[in-house]
């Protein structure tokens, strides 16, 4: 029988850490596949004193021996993609005989990135505060059947098939007020795509499905964050795919019953980089506090992040629309110090007490905070009072947490009930 495919994704807005849990689990498998998103994602690895921000790329390509898949399910901007495979090189990582890009993956075209900025213009104060990479445009040429594959740079007509598209573009460009200047990206990005037709690109499904059936541990890479999902994040401030374990199986081409574990990450905080509704959000001198301790500036856009306490609500209905079977808690480290720390057990929404996240987040959702004492420093073991509000968030969303994060480094990882890395 084929081996099942482990998903591990973002239980809350993105940046919860995922690309350092990829990486400290990696070594338990031999494929490691992006399956949505594009390079609005920043997958931070750091060891060996070094730090390594991907955004394309999976976070399996600093262990020797992992393939590394970009699936179906991605949009890729190949001069983003080519700058990250050149920093790599730079650094002595050996990733191209390793890396493998899905034919049916989406490509974003310097146009679909105007279109994104002018959107975003024409939007004022409702803006969705997107990270400008033409994620939202390439994603609904897709939907809308007009979008241009990475097999499509393989094809004889590709140039007509690009210049059509960058027509129709140029037409919705004209609708806006702003314009926006794109042109002269367009060699660059021309550039960049002959050189990822050199890339192994290959046809995703089958080759996954051949890895499954020869026995190889596959792990799913998820990007953005659970409440950032076109369908179940706070919508319209959502991203444009995914972001879900389901997305795991359309962004891959693997069925449902392939999916083995669901790893949801998730900060011992909240963050949220971008507008959109926050319920727990500290407008105060400790949500300051923690955007310093944890340096929550954005990987990707270096946009200060809105920070506040852990909301366990939002963190439950997570676990649910994934069917998390496990958890992994980050950046523990930076509530160090504090007396006390909160968290949001549930929320008041018009007098009315709830642990269900509502349609709408947006107004009258009022946090109903428990206050637990904070912790020191943390060594080897986990101090009792982070025991405690782990033992907490465990009992109030029904699954464990396995892993325990100290700090940014692949060293600073924690373990609970002696779990092994991966398996
Ligand atoms: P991702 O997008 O989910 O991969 O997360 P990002 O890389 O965008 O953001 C996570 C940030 O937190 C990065 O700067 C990491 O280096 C850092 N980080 C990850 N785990 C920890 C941790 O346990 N403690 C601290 N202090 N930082 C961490
Ligand atoms: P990783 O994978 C955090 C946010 C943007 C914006 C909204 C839509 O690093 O966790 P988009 O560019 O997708 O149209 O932006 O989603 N966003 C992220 N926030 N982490 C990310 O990725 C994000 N990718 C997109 O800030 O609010
Ligand atoms: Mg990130």
């Amino acid at each position: 029988m084929a081996n099942r495919v482990d998903v591990l994704l973002g239980a809350q807005w993105g940046d919860e850490g995922k690309g350092k849990v990829v990486d400290v689990i990696a070594p338990g498998y031999q494929v490691i596949a992006r399956f949505q998103g594009g390079p609005n994602a920043g997958h931070t690895l750091i060891f060996n004193g070094k730090k390594h921000v991907l955004h394309t790329i999976p976070s399996g390509v600093f262990r020797p021996g992992t393939w590394n898949l970009v699936g179906n399910g991605v949009v890729i901007d190949p001069v983003i993609l080519m700058r990250e495979i050149d920093a790599l090189k730079a650094a002595g990582v050996d990733v191209t005989t390793r890396l493998l890009i899905s034919r049916r993956a989406h490509m974003i075209l310097p146009t679909h990135r105007a279109l994104d900025a002018a959107s975003e213009a024409s939007k004022g104060n409702e803006k969705i505060g997107s990270t400008l990479k033409g994620i939202g445009p390439t994603y609904m040429d897709k939907t809308g059947r007009n979008g241009f594959r990475v097999g499509d740079l393989e094809r004889s007509d590709r140039d007509n098939r690009y210049a059509a598209l960058v027509k129709k573009h140029e037409h919705l460009l004209s609708l806006y007020s702003t314009t926006i200047a794109w042109k002269e990206a367009e060699k660059e990005w021309q550039d960049a795509a002959s050189r990822l037709r050199d890339l192994r690109i290959v046809d995703s499904e089958h080759w996954l499905d051949e890895r499954l059936r020869a026995g190889d541990r596959v792990l799913a890479e998820g990007a953005q964050g659970t409440l950032l999902d076109i369908d179940f994040g706070t919508y319209p401030f959502v991203t444009s795919s995914s972001t879900i374990s389901a997305g795991a199986c359309t962004g891959l081409g693997i069925g449902p019953g392939s999916i083995g574990k669901v790893i949801g990450i998730f900060k011992a905080y909240s963050t949220r980089v971008g507008s959109g509704p926050f319920p727990t959000e500290l407008m105060d001198a400790t949500g300051e506090h923690i955007r310093q301790a944890g340096r929550e500036f954005g990987s990707t856009t270096g946009r200060p992040r809105r920070c506040g306490w852990l909301d366990l609500p939002a963190l439950r209905y997570a676990v649910m629309i994934n069917g998390v079977t496990e958890l992994a808690m980050m950046k523990a480290d930076v509530l160090c110090g504090m007396d006390r720390v909160k968290l949001c057990n549930s929320y008041r929404v018009n007098g009315i007490v709830t642990d269900r996240v509502p349609y709408d987040l947006s107004t009258g959702v009022e946090p109903v905070y428990e206050t637990m004492p904070g912790w020191g420093d943390i060594s080897s073991e986990l101090p009792p009072a982070l025991n405690a509000y782990v033992e907490h968030i465990e009992r109030a969303v029904g699954v464990p947490v396995r892993i325990v994060s100290t700090g940014p480094d692949r060293a600073q990882t924690l373990l609970r009930e002696g779990v092994g890395a991966a398996h």
